[in-house]
């Protein structure tokens, strides 16, 4: 049995000591690596991303009311993930007055619950090439200053190359997004902006169609999963653009023009290694006569159509269909068409034929009195035959 003032006990109690004072040491070091003890149950340290290693502070799902800790971020953070804490707001200056972020890369603010971004909340972060916003709560509003609809909300990213806002909106508020989009695009000078995820925010129409044009160097643009009915922004403006993403939306038909559009975005307007890559997969397509244009065009152009082959059109009398394969619906509606010209013509030869029958025993007297003495020669002539024939 083991007593207390065991010399045993006492070993066992100096132990615990050292290994508690020991944890101790390693929270410390870890609030160290964080700078601040504000920041002390966030990640803090060296990682693997993309095939560098950067200095990294995750603080995710760590029930952050707000975002005042990230005033004390160290200015060697290359990357911070903030994610899955409900913030509501972005304020001002989240990394501090006179603070000096060169070294941040990278940004992950998704799924904060995000719902206002006050304007210059981002200063100071001229080395961010990517900005992550997805899953966000953000609310527009005509009030200046107040929130996203600052129209200068991205303009000290200058060497922004990727924006995510795939679902960072608040719904219901896809007019006025896309409203604003191109304010925001015009004031921020996104002059290398690559890549932008706009998926999943009910954008139907944009009160501007030249909405990206003033992105320069864009390359992709994903608009996955909204409404949009058609072709209905300018694409022309765009000579980079490589990749759209009009997947999941509420398109039922291309223009000609359209596809013209997209045909110059490829060889030979293109250099033989730069042909767009277009992805309209999941839109409610009609099997109509748009649709013979669309099949045609699939078969033709340079433009590469992801999932080609899975596309497909609906219509109530034909149910849904592939797209690629529609040669068959296009043959038998040919087919059906002959059809239908055979018995018309047949009809009409019937109806010929009665008249004609009609017409002549009308005038039956009057013809046999015409045509008799011809019919006399034949059948003699006939009779005549007949008898040299029996003859031989
Ligand atoms: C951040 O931390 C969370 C959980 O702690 C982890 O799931 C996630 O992968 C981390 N993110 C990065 C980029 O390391
Ligand atoms: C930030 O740091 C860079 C170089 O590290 C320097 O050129 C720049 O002037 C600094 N800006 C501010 C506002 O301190
Ligand atoms: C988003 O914001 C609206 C009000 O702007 C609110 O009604 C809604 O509950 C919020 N949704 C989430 C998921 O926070
Ligand atoms: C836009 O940014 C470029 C550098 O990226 C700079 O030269 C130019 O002056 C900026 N234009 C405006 C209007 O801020
Ligand atoms: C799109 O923009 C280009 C370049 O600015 C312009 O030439 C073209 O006319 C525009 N197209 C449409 C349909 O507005
Ligand atoms: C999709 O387009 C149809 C008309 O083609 C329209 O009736 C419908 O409201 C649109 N759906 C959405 C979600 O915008
Ligand atoms: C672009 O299209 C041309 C013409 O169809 C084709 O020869 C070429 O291989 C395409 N380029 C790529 C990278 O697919």
């Amino acid at each position: 049995m083991m007593l207390i003032g065991d010399p045993v006990y006492k070993s066992m109690k100096i132990i615990l000591l050292l290994s508690i004072l020991q944890y101790l040491h390693l929270a410390y070091g870890s609030v160290n690596r964080c700078g601040s003890p504000t920041l002390q149950r966030c990640f803090c340290g060296h990682q693997f991303f993309d095939d560098k290693s950067m200095f990294v502070v995750n603080c995710t799902g760590l029930g952050f009311k707000n975002a005042d800790m990230l005033n004390e971020l160290t200015e060697d953070t290359e990357m911070l993930v903030f994610t899955g804490n409900h913030i509501g707001t972005l304020p001002s200056n989240v990394f501090g007055e006179g603070r000096n972020m060169t070294k941040l890369r990278i940004i992950d603010m998704s799924n904060n619950g995000i719902h206002d971004v006050k304007g210059k909340a981002f200063h100071h972060v001229v080395g961010v090439t990517r900005l992550i916003l997805n899953h966000n709560n953000i609310s527009i509003s005509s009030e200046e200053e107040r929130n996203f609809h600052h129209p200068r909300v991205f303009s000290n990213f200058f060497n922004l190359e990727e924006l995510h806002l795939t679902n960072a909106f608040a719904d219901n508020t896809d007019a006025t997004l896309a409203d604003d989009l191109h304010d925001i695009f015009v004031n921020s000078n996104l002059t290398k902006l690559y890549k932008l995820h706009l998926e999943q925010n009910e954008i139907k129409n944009f009160k501007d169609d030249r909405v990206f044009c003033d992105l320069p160097n864009l390359h992709d643009i994903y608009l996955g999963n909204n409404n949009i009915p058609s072709l209905n922004f300018n694409i022309t403006c765009l000579p980079k653009l490589r990749y759209l993403d009009l997947e999941r939306n509420n398109i039922t038909k291309f223009s000609q023009q359209d596809l013209d559009r997209f045909d110059r975005l490829a060889y030979p307007y293109r250099s033989i290694n730069n042909n767009l890559t277009l992805d309209i997969d999941g839109n409610p397509f009609r099997c109509d006569t748009a649709i013979k244009n669309l099949y045609n065009w699939l078969h033709k152009t340079n433009v590469i159509i992801r999932d080609k082959d899975t596309l497909q059109c609906h219509q109530t009398k034909y149910g849904t269909k592939y797209i690629m394969n529609l040669k068959n619906l296009a043959e038998s509606k040919h087919a059906k068409i002959s059809q239908a010209l055979t018995i018309l013509l047949v009809i009409l030869v019937l109806i010929l034929l009665t008249l004609l029958g009609a017409y002549a025993y009308l005038k039956k007297g009057s013809m046999r009195g015409r045509f008799s003495p011809l019919l006399e020669a034949v059948s003699r002539k006939v009779h005549y035959n007949k008898i040299e024939s029996q003859d031989v």
